[in-house]
Parts: structure tokens; C-alpha cells; sequence
């Protein structure tokens, strides 16, 4: 039976860490719902880790959909979340309906969009017309322009102040999950505690509700730097469903990430 969001959300209400990996193919799909993931996420970090490309702008919709129907037919019970791209949701709430009823047609169980307070009134449309949002903020790749590279947020009191409007503001619209991504692990902590919604960190400490990584980082094969925020867990496991199956155990433990994981 596939999870849905009243059982993500009782699985939160228990105090359980929830896992979530990004996952954009039938194969992985299976591999990483068998090891124990409740959420996969089709991000549009697809761009960069299957397209080649150096950021997530140039995705499209129709290749979103694409990757959405393939994960959808591996996928038996995970949630599976999908990556609204750029240009799609920073758009007219209708229009931003009409994109995100795409990917829910393809498959995905609810959409993700970047962007806190500014996209409250697409997030309440969106809601209020049955379509589940999971609100992104903290590092907003699609936004690496005007913010100047992929850089840690929410460092000084204004900025962090302006996060935790932002998730409030998310989930006063309706949005029934919340992404964190580079931000300092207090303030992590800080909006987790002031939020009735699951936070789920990549790269905002311990102290989320739960956790995401890229797969491609998590298995270290992305070449190049990688952020703070990644453990390479093929290191010391013999498949990749071994590799998946720690990082579901260390998520659940609270032992990952560790100090050296956050900012
Ligand atoms: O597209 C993506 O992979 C993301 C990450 C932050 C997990 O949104």
C-alpha cells in the first residue's frame, strides 16, 4: 500500500525521523523504497546529477513529468514528491496549478516549490484545490543567481528572522511539509520547534524531522566537491542497497548528519 501523507505525518507525530532521498528512475525507485525510504523526491537536482548540466534551470516540466511516470511505475509504497522547475511555479497561482496538476497526473503524490512568504497565496490556491505542497526554503537552488552561488543561509539575525516568517507563512497556506536546505543547525532546530509541519533538513542539523541527500552524493558518484552536508555512504558497504539501508538507519538513530555534516 503506498504512504500518504496522514502517514507521513503520524510517523512525525511519533517523533520518527523520516527518510527521504532524491530519486528519478523505476530501478532506484524499488531499491530505495525496499531499503526503508518513505519519500522520494524527483528534484530537479536531475539537471545536474542525469543532465550535466551546472545548476537545476534549464529542467522542464515535460522532463519532470517524464521522470515522475518512471519512478512512479518502480514505486509501490514510498510518497513520492516532485520537483516543480524553474519557471513553472513562479508563475500566477492558476498557471502554477495547471503545472503542478502535470506532475500529480504523472504520478506524484504531492509537488515541491521553492520560496517562503512570497509563495504563500500559490500555496494556499494550490492546497485549498488538492494539491499537497512541501514548501522549500533556506538555499533555494533555482534562486543561485540572485543569491550568488550555493551559499549557507539564514546566518545573521535578519536573515534567519526572515526564515522563520517564511515558515510560518508556508504553513499558515497550507503547506504540509517543509524543506530546509544550508542553513545553520540552531535556526534548523529553531523553525522545526516553531512549526506543526515535518522539516526536512539537508544540511540544517539533527534537529529536523527528518532528512534528504541527492542520491548521486550519497553514493559518491557526482564528481566534484561536494557540500558539508554529504556522507558518502557507499564507503564500507558492499551494494548500494546496503549503502541506502545505513543512511535509513543512521537518519532513524539521529546519528546522522553529524557535527561535521552541519554548518
Ligand atoms: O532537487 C533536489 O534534489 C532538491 C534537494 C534539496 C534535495 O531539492
Amino acid at each position: 500500500m503506498t504512504m500518504n501523507l496522514s502517514q507521513i505525518r503520524s510517523l512525525y507525530e511519533k517523533g520518527e525521523k523520516l527518510t527521504t532521498l532524491t530519486c528519478y528512475d523505476a530501478t532506484f525507485a524499488q531499491v530505495l523504497e525496499q531499503a526503508g525510504v518513505e519519500i522520494l523526491l524527483v528534484g530537479d537536482s536531475l539537471g545536474m546529477v542525469l543532465q550535466g548540466h551546472n545548476s537545476t534551470l534549464p529542467v522542464t516540466l515535460d522532463q519532470m513529468a517524464y521522470h515522475v511516470e518512471c519512478v512512479a511505475r518502480g514505486a509501490k509504497q514510498a510518497f513520492i514528491v516532485a520537483d516543480m522547475p524553474f519557471g513553472t511555479s513562479q508563475v500566477n497561482p492558476e498557471k502554477t496549478f495547471e503545472n503542478a496538476a502535470r506532475l500529480m497526473a504523472a504520478g506524484a503524490h504531492m509537488v515541491k516549490l521553492e520560496g517562503g512568504e512570497v509563495m504563500a497565496d500559490t500555496i494556499a490556491f494550490l492546497t485549498q484545490r488538492g494539491i499537497p505542497v512541501f514548501a522549500h526554503i533556506g538555499l533555494t537552488p533555482q534562486s543561485v543567481n540572485q543569491l550568488g552561488g550555493y551559499r549557507v543561509q539564514g546566518k545573521d539575525n535578519k536573515a534567519a528572522q526572515q526564515l522563520l516568517r517564511d515558515a510560518h507563512a508556508v504553513e499558515q497556506a497550507g503547506a504540509g511539509m517543509l524543506l530546509l536546505e544550508a542553513i545553520p543547525a540552531t535556526l534548523g532546530a529553531e523553525i522545526t520547534a516553531n512549526v506543526n509541519i515535518p522539516t526536512i533538513g539537508i544540511g540544517a542539523g539533527k534537529d529536523c524531522s527528518g532528512q534528504v541527500l541527492v542520491l548521486h552524493d550519497m553514493l559518491d558518484i557526482y564528481p566534484g566537491k561536494k557540500p558539508r552536508f554529504v556522507k558518502n555512504f557507499m564507503a564500507g558497504s558492499a551494494s548500494i542497497a546496503e549503502a541506502v539501508g545505513k543512511y535509513v538507519k543512521e537518519v532513524k538513530a539521529g546519528s546522522f548528519p553529524a557535527a561535521e555534516h552541519c554548518f
